[in-house]
């Protein structure tokens, strides 16, 4: 069941957003080479603990951090670590769910490290406007697959291709709510879209194939031929008026 949300409820939503998105203009000015994955979680910890935020992810099925920290080859769910030093030329995804007066924001961001190779700022690039791509079919009347097709079509015209084993969400009191959002497959199917759905949309793009596996930690999803990915992600509300993206400043 998809749940609505009241204008009310809408706007506790917009709350969580802004701080999780605030949280990320911090990471963004953090980011360079010689920073570990581990500051980057404590930086965001605790700015989320001072706007009375509290971190989504940490304790979810046992994880261990606030942020996903998800470095080149890695695709999401890189769990911090003091061992994991940015060098000049990565790239970082940082995944960052907070809630807020009972209702969950969800954002993630692919960052370089420093200046990084041309190849490597497409695939950012066309990540970023698959994502938009896909926020631009949240519209009352579309159907939910309008959102799979549009960021598949742009990314694999473009030559990359899109991880199939982790989806976008509903979210709301609960981080992960229905529906499952692919982010591929052919318009025109699923559910039609009605205001105050609030979905999690979030391309993750591979440079290479698009099978990825889970290291042994039972966390860590790698590109299998270790290729570099990239996801981004926004928490949207579908509304009478388009998209309203949740998580920005
Ligand atoms: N933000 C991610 C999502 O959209 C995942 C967080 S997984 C967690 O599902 F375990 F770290 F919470
Ligand atoms: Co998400």
């Amino acid at each position: 069941m998809i749940i609505l949300k009241s204008a009310e409820e809408l706007a506790a939503m917009r709350r969580a957003g802004r701080v999780v998105a605030e949280a990320h203009a911090l990471v963004r000015e953090l980011v360079k080479p010689g920073l570990t994955t581990w500051d980057l979680d404590r930086a965001v910890e605790e700015f989320l603990l001072r706007h009375n935020a509290v971190p989504a992810f940490k304790g979810y099925h046992g994880y261990p951090a606030s942020i996903c920290a998800s470095v080149n080859e890695v695709v999401v769910h890189g769990i911090p670590s003091r061992d994991v030093v940015l060098e000049e030329g990565s790239i970082i995804s940082v995944d960052i769910g907070a809630f807020v007066d009972g209702f969950c924001g969800d954002s993630a961001w692919t960052y370089p490290v420093g200046e990084v190779a041309p190849e490597t700022q497409r695939l950012l690039a066309v990540t970023e406007e698959a994502l938009f791509l896909g926020i631009e079919q949240a519209q009352v009347g579309n159907r939910l697959s309008d959102i799979s097709h549009a960021v598949q079509s742009h990314v694999e015209s473009h030559g990359f291709s899109v991880v199939r084993d982790f989806v976008g969400h509903g979210i709301g009191r609960q981080m992960h709510e229905a529906p499952q959002i692919p982010n591929f497959g052919p318009p025109g199917r699923g559910p039609r879209l009605k205001p105050g759905m609030t979905l999690a949309i979030e391309p993750m793009v591979n440079v290479g194939g698009y099978q990825v596996e889970v290291l042994a930690d039972h966390w860590t999803v790698v590109t299998r031929d270790r290729c570099w990915s990239a996801h981004f992600e926004h928490t949207v509300a579908v509304t009478e008026d388009g998209p309203v993206i949740l998580t920005v400043l």
